[in-house]
């Protein structure tokens, strides 16, 4: 599917119902005000950080780039793919309910935003920010602060105030904006919770006389395998009264209580099983499928039961490769024939 409307796209899954009148595609970069009233997705608390921070925009566009990847990926072999439909909301459904889909969506979204402003920050294409210099000087270990860190600070702060800002004002105490909350704040430490220290070494041929050092921001595959592993082991919540605030609590008071790392859902998901226009389920017809696994991939389980058919397809692969003195190495093209299953 071709995402035409990226940009709203990620508002829409946020909010829902609205429509995306204006397709990226047809606005371009973003880079003048006026364009953010043109973005239909955004509400209006957003359209006043749009035009305050015109020139993040663009950053924030291909972090909701990512995030629709990112998601794809990690989904590539479940009976929900994270595929988005022509209509909106562009996640169907499933999104729009409290379920644990919609928990990961909303971390990788608001995972990607930061991530992106922040990358953005440190290639010194914003102006508003910059590397990280409060790391500098020499560290304990002896190496040098090279004094351009990743600013994931600003990066986060943006993606407080820009994604959750649709989670405040008016029913923000409702269950579903508790949870939103949440899970976008755990998808942005499924980033800070993992930074890292990447060096480089300078010196006559490799020599490791100067090591100069910065804080950098995960790969954001790594993030999302992260966030991934918490849509696993989500925890079914409800909302309960403390005093006068509300709170999401385990619905089962057996488990443990869930972290700020962990991902929370409300409503449990459909099977996915069946196709279901409505609720923009695609269903598993069509999908290919593992014979021999008994994961869910596996076409027992990707195919409900329904089974499978199955296709002889041709592959090219490299093979008989040979190491040529010196330095080559070349391989035949073999050809060979494989099973394909696909849902009946
Ligand atoms: C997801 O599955 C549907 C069929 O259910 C398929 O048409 C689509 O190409 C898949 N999307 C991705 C991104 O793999
Ligand atoms: C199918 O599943 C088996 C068992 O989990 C695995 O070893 C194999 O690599 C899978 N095949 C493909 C094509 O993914």
């Amino acid at each position: 599917t071709t995402v035409s409307c990226i940009l709203d796209s990620l508002w829409n899954m946020l909010s829902a119902n609205r429509i995306c009148v204006k397709p990226l595609s047809s606005v371009g970069s973003i880079s003048e005000e006026e364009t953010c009233e043109r973005l239909k997705g955004l509400v209006q608390k957003q359209v006043q950080i749009c035009k305050r921070n015109v020139e993040v925009m663009d950053a924030v566009r291909r972090g909701a780039q990512l995030a629709i990847d990112e998601c794809q990926y990690q989904f590539r072999n479940r009976r929900w793919n994270c595929s988005t439909v022509d209509t909106l909301p562009i996640f169907g459904k499933v999104v729009a309910q409290g379920t644990r889909e919609a928990a990961f969506v909303y971390a990788i979204s608001s995972a990607s935003v930061a991530l992106a402003v922040t990358r953005a920050c440190s290639s010194g294409e914003l102006e508003k920010c910059g590397c990280d210099r409060n790391v500098h000087g020499i560290s304990p270990e002896g190496f040098q602060w090279s004094g351009c860190s990743d600013n994931i600070a600003y990066g986060v702060a943006f993606s407080q105030s820009f994604v959750d800002v649709r989670e405040r004002g008016k029913g923000s105490s409702s269950s579903r904006a508790l949870m939103n909350l949440h899970n976008n704040e755990a998808g942005r430490k499924a980033i800070l919770n993992n930074m890292r220290v990447e060096c480089k070494c300078h010196g006559v041929s490799g020599s490791c006389e100067v090591k100069t050092c910065w804080k950098a921001m995960p790969p954001f595959r790594k993030v999302g395998n992260i966030i991934k592993e918490k849509f696993d082991g989500a925890t079914e919540v409800e909302q309960r009264k403390i005093g006068t605030t509300k709170v999401l609590v385990p619905k089962n008071s057996q488990f443990k209580p869930h972290t700020e790392e962990d991902l929370v859902y409300l409503d449990p998901s459909p099977d996915f099983c069946d196709q279901d226009p409505r609720s923009g389920v695609l269903g598993t017809t069509g999908r290919y499928c593992n014979k021999t696994s008994k994961a869910i991939d596996g076409c027992e389980l990707m195919c409900c039961g329904r089974g499978f058919h199955t296709e002889e397809v041709e592959v090219v692969d490299r093979c008989s490769c040979k190491f040529h003195w010196c330095c080559y190495v070349k391989c035949k093209q073999c050809h060979k024939m494989v099973e394909m299953h696909t849902c009946r």
